[in-house]
């Protein structure tokens, strides 16, 4: 099993799990951001957190619904993608 997780949350983020140190972020510029003691972290996928590219809760206050939910039900496909766990 790989050392890193990368689980789409239904209408949430991306959650990130992994050892410390295991994942480095940067952004455009190669900049990192600090990580440091973390073994997960959500990234946002909505683009209305007020942290990015961190997640902060606001997909639940606008009522964000992923893609791949919105295709099967333009579709009519009722079907969703199977539930994960944490
Ligand atoms: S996915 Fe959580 S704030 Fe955007």
């Amino acid at each position: 099993m790989a050392d890193v997780k990368i689980t789409v949350k239904r209408n949430g983020p991306y959650r990130v799990e992994c050892p410390e140190g295991a994942v480095s972020l940067v952004d455009a510029d190669g900049n990192s951001y600090d990580l440091t003691g973390k073994t997960g972290f959500s990234l946002c996928r909505c683009g209305g957190s007020t942290n990015k590219p961190f997640c902060d809760g606001t997909h639940s206050k606008i009522g964000f619904q992923g893609a791949e939910a919105a295709v099967k039900q333009a579709e009519g496909n009722e079907q969703l993608p199977p539930k994960t766990t944490l």
